[in-house]
């Protein structure tokens, strides 16, 4: 007897995180900053986002490389450096700095736009909030983030 009660914690869990989302749009009002979006940010829906990076990018630490390069602790690190292993490209490695979160928002909103030329085949996130969720996820998914014990994705 113990599935249905389980089912009925899922759908309410559910039925919670999509009201905390509206009321999360509510509050942040028309145009926030990345600032006041990442100060609302929920990584665990930021995990679930991950989906559409994972047929690319891997996120556990010693996971390695697919299509992208593995991501696991790459908020603060150096752009193109992430994995010895891969080949970034020229347009990635031109740009220079760190990954700080604020670039990585503008990244994940349209790739091809912060580095023409990429090898990032991906549209981008358009929802702000979307790529905030997603930034506070891979903070998470970091040698500082670890004492969180969220769930890693692939
Ligand atoms: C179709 C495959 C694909 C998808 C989907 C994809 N990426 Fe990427 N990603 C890449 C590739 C390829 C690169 C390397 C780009 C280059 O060298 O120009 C990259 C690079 C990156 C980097 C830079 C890593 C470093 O070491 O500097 C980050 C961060 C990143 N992706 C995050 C994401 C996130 C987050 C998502 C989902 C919202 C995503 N990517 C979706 C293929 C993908």
């Amino acid at each position: 007897m113990t599935r249905p009660v389980h089912l009925l914690a899922i759908t309410g869990l559910v039925a919670a995180c999509s009201d905390d989302d509206q009321a999360r749009r509510r509050s942040l009002g028309d145009s926030p900053s990345f600032g006041a979006l990442m100060q609302v940010a929920d990584a665990g829906r930021g995990g679930r986002l991950f989906g559409q990076c994972a047929a690319c990018h891997t996120v556990r630490m010693g996971a390695g490389d697919r299509n992208g390069p593995g991501l696991y602790d790459v908020v603060g690190k150096p752009v193109a450096s992430n994995s010895r292993r891969f080949g970034y490209t020229g347009a990635l490695r031109s740009v220079g700095g760190l990954w700080t979160p604020e670039r990585l928002d503008i990244w994940l909103a349209a790739p091809a736009r912060f580095a023409p030329g990429t090898s990032m085949a991906f549209r981008g996130v358009p929802d702000p909030l979307d790529r905030a969720d997603i930034v506070a996820y891979l903070q998470t998914q970091s040698s500082a983030g670890a004492a969180e014990a969220l769930p890693s994705r692939p």
